[in-house]
């Protein structure tokens, strides 16, 4: 079995998250989901969440594609999870293209750099609402 895993936070979920989620499944058979806390968005990512992490988390719990949510709490964790997990293939979106390489040189994972879906993100929704 091919295990894949990708990290976010899948705020106000959007058709270009079911994108990512659905190309990343491609790769494996058990897609895995780092969803980034609460604590984590305010502290590290400079980002207050519409939805609460329970919330998000129930939301990617009823996608097709998902098998498993955990949670994201720091930046080095990354290396432990694809370890703990023994995670085949790590897929993030390329707006952190080269960020993650770091996690093949450390682990038996490949690290592959998704094309975003034109057009959509969270901060958009957020910014259109607000007009
Ligand atoms: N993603 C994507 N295409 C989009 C938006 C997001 O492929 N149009 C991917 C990101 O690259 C990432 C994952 O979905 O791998 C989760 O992204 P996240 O940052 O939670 O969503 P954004 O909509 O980009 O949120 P924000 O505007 O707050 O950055």
């Amino acid at each position: 079995m091919k295990r894949v895993i990708t990290y976010g936070t899948f705020d106000l979920l959007h058709y270009g998250h079911i994108n990512l989620l659905k190309r990343a499944k491609q790769y494996g058979d058990y897609l895995i989901v780092g969803l980034s806390t609460d604590e984590f968005n305010w502290n590290e990512k400079h980002k207050k969440t519409y939805f609460s992490y329970e919330k998000r988390k129930q939301l990617l719990e009823s996608i097709r594609y998902v098998d498993l949510v955990i949670p994201e709490e720091n930046w080095e964790q990354k290396v432990s999870d694809v370890n703990e997990f023994h995670v085949d293939y790590f897929v993030m979106g390329d707006d952190w293209t080269g960020k993650f390489d770091f996690v093949q040189e450390e682990s038996n994972a490949k690290v592959i750099y998704l094309p975003r879906t034109p057009e959509i993100s969270t901060t958009q929704i957020k910014n259109d609402l607000n007009r």
